[in-house]
């Protein structure tokens, strides 16, 4: 008996010294997004557990603090929303209205086709998919490209605008740099597309609970995020989709294809 509570405390002890507050999972009452990293935060307690009335000041509070990523960039993004939805605080699940940051063709939620709908949670498929569209232990630019393609194909013939399209880049580039095992390598230093790995683990679990998975390894970076930092990853998914999408170099696409075709018979002579 005596050991069982000094393990508990063992327990407490150590998750009190990595800094992060408890997960706990949202009752029948609270409010989700459906944006897996603000789950998290509510989940730990970083933003309101119950997902009401949260500021933008909050959402970049709680991501500077626990992600490590650029506040002012977080706020911004934070008062778009408020803005066009014309109020200074929010709930969760208000993100979910479409047409503003929510979109079609996302990572892990299935399309939203009631704009009143407050239905957020995660499909168990679309985790699947992601996790599989790599054959590594590691989800890549690589997979993450792959992967966009998918979910582009469920919702076709239905499109992503340019505004959107951009979002999702962003959004991919979130998920691998937040999961990513190591330092995330800095924009300036132009890294490769393959200097990124998120362990498939790491990211199966923040997705299915939205908790941070802290027993396999997963630490806010030391370093502090910035867009920059996103440049090479989200260049990366782009040019590996349309490579995958056997669209060929972005150069191509400005050369009208009978032009293109005229040089690959003159090539061929
Ligand atoms: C540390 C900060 C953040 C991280 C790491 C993060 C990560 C992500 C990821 C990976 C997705 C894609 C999910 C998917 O495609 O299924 C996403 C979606 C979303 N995020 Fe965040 N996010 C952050 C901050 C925010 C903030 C501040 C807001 C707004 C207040 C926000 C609103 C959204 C919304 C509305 C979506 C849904 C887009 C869709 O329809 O797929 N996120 N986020
Ligand atoms: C929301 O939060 C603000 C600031 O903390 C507070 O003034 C306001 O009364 C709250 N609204 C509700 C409905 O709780
Ligand atoms: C925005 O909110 C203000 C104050 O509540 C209100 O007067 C205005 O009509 C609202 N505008 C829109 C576009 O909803």
């Amino acid at each position: 008996m005596a050991s069982k509570i000094a393990i508990a405390s063992l327990i407490a002890l150590s998750a009190a010294s990595e800094g992060l507050r408890p997960w706990e999972a949202p009752g029948p009452d609270d409010l989700r997004s459906p944006c897996p990293m603000l789950n998290t935060l509510a989940n730990h307690g970083y933003l309101p557990h119950n997902g009401r009335n949260i500021s933008a000041q909050q959402f970049a509070d709680a991501a500077l603090e626990v992600v490590n990523i650029d506040g002012m960039a977080i706020k911004q993004v934070a008062n778009y929303f408020l803005r066009a939805a014309n109020q200074s605080f929010i709930d969760l699940t208000d993100l979910n209205r479409p047409g503003i940051l929510q979109h079609i063709a996302s990572l892990t939620r299935d399309d939203v086709k009631d704009p009143d709908s407050v239905d957020v949670s995660a499909s168990q498929d679309r985790i699947h998919h992601l996790i599989q569209d790599s054959d590594t232990d590691c989800i890549t630019v690589a997979s993450l490209a792959k992967t966009r393609l998918h979910v582009e194909d469920l919702s076709s013939p239905q499109e992503l605008t340019v505004k959107e399209q951009s979002l999702a880049y962003v959004e991919a580039g979130l998920l691998l740099l937040v999961m990513n095992d190591g330092p995330v390598p800095s924009g300036w230093s132009f890294p490769p597309a393959t200097a990124y790995c998120a362990p498939k683990k790491r990211v199966e679990t923040w997705l299915t609970e939205e908790r941070f998975p802290e027993e396999l390894g997963w630490k806010k970076s030391e370093r502090t995020l910035g867009l920059v930092d996103f440049v090479p990853v989200i260049k990366g998914i782009f040019e590996e989709k349309r490579l995958q999408a056997g669209k060929g170099p972005l150069w191509k696409s400005f050369i009208p294809s009978f032009l293109q075709q005229e040089t690959d018979t003159n090539s061929e002579l």
